[in-house]
């Protein structure tokens, strides 16, 4: 088991299928892993998979084992609202927490330090406790009020990094951008945890 965990959190903004990817590598690589979906998020699943995902935390354990194909590694399955959690707390440690896709909602509610939400109170402690917060804000076109929210988060410390695929890896299926762009979040991290074709010169 890799050390410490990472809080993956995932809101109800589209492109499921970042979050599901990123969930099943980090325990496919054996990490600890404490999942926070917001209570936006279940209603963006249902629409864009058609997937029910479990509200009893025990059994979305059971559903995330199952739907990503894998016992590997740990996962901690919390409420939303739930704030008495370990991860609540800047006294648990964790190695980075990503929210990944990060809709508008919450992107401004965690600008504005209202934490009034388990993942808005983990991305407070992130911040005030210096350790890598990672943002995949996902929404087009941005307002100006979109804007100067990821520029305060900026400011504070967030690293920023949109759901934007490559041209240049020549990617042959949704999978492979999906892939690609999971990787430049890691990157950021310093952990590869899947191989990508990545840009080499003229070298393709
Ligand atoms: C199918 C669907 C797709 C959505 N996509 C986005 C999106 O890409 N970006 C966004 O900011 N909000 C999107 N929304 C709206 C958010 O889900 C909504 O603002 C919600 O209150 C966000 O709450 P949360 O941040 O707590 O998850 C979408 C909603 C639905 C139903």
């Amino acid at each position: 088991m890799n050390n410490a965990p990472y809080v993956i959190a995932v809101t109800g903004a589209s492109a499921q299928p970042l979050a599901e990817r990123t969930l099943q590598l980090l325990l496919q690589n054996n990490h600890y892993v404490h999942l926070i979906l917001s209570k936006g998020c279940y209603k963006v699943w249902e629409s864009e998979k058609g997937i029910i995902i479990p509200q009893d935390m025990n059994q979305q354990e059971i559903h995330w084992r199952q739907y990503l194909k894998t016992q590997a590694g740990k996962l901690i399955c919390h409420q939303w609202n739930n704030m008495a959690a370990s991860i609540a707390s800047g006294s648990f440690n964790t190695k980075a927490m990503i929210i990944i896709p990060c809709s508008m909602g919450t992107i401004g509610r965690i600008a504005s330090g209202i934490s009034s939400n388990l993942i808005e109170r983990c991305a407070d402690v992130h911040l005030k406790e210096h350790r890598p917060l990672l943002i995949s804000p996902r929404e087009s076109p941005f307002n100006i009020i979109h804007l100067r929210n990821l520029t305060t988060l900026s400011e504070a410390g967030a690293r920023i990094i949109p759901p934007i695929p490559s041209w240049y890896s020549q990617p042959k299926t949704i999978e492979q951008m999906i892939d690609f762009i999971v990787a430049r979040l890691f990157d950021s991290l310093e952990e590869e945890l899947v191989t990508v074709k990545r840009w080499s010169g003229n070298n393709l």
